[in-house]
């Protein structure tokens, strides 16, 4: 019966910690163990050409090659691996409510919190 009820309860607070914030290392090992890889290299999320501005686009860009790829990630998933991408080489600081209201639940607010040099 214990072992039922902490069970239960890690069920239950993995859920909630996953609803509430990004988890970047979740992100990153879901990049890293999809095959995001294969057409292009963590360059092109670094290049001064880079097409991606802010982070709705990165969502959108994410969404659009998770379809390519059919990975089919959860939206969750899709926001792990936007705070990953985000806090590794992106580094946006959220600019609409929505996004702000995304970094208001954690790991995006490391990121917006530091100096922008631009
Ligand atoms: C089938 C090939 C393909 C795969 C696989 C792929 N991508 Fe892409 N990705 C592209 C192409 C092509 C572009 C550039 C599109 C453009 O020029 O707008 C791109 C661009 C991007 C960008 C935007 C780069 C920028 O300009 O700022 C991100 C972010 C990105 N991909 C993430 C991912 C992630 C995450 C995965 C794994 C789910 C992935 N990609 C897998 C083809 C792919």
């Amino acid at each position: 019966m214990k072992s039922i009820l902490f069970l239960a309860t890690s069920l239950l607070l993995s859920l909630s910690v996953h609803a509430e914030a990004p988890d970047i290392a979740s992100g990153q090992r879901l990049f890293t163990e999809s095959r995001c890889l294969e057409c292009h290299g963590v360059d092109v999320f670094t290049s001064k050409d880079r097409k991606v501005k802010n982070l709705a686009g990165l969502e959108s860009k994410v969404r659009q090659c998770d379809a390519n790829l059919s990975t089919n990630w959860f939206d969750d998933q899709i926001l792990d691996v936007v705070a990953y991408l985000n806090s590794t080489y992106y580094k946006f600081k959220p600019t609409t409510a929505n996004e702000t209201a995304k970094a208001a639940a954690g790991a995006l607010i490391d990121v917006a919190e530091k100096p922008q040099t631009e």
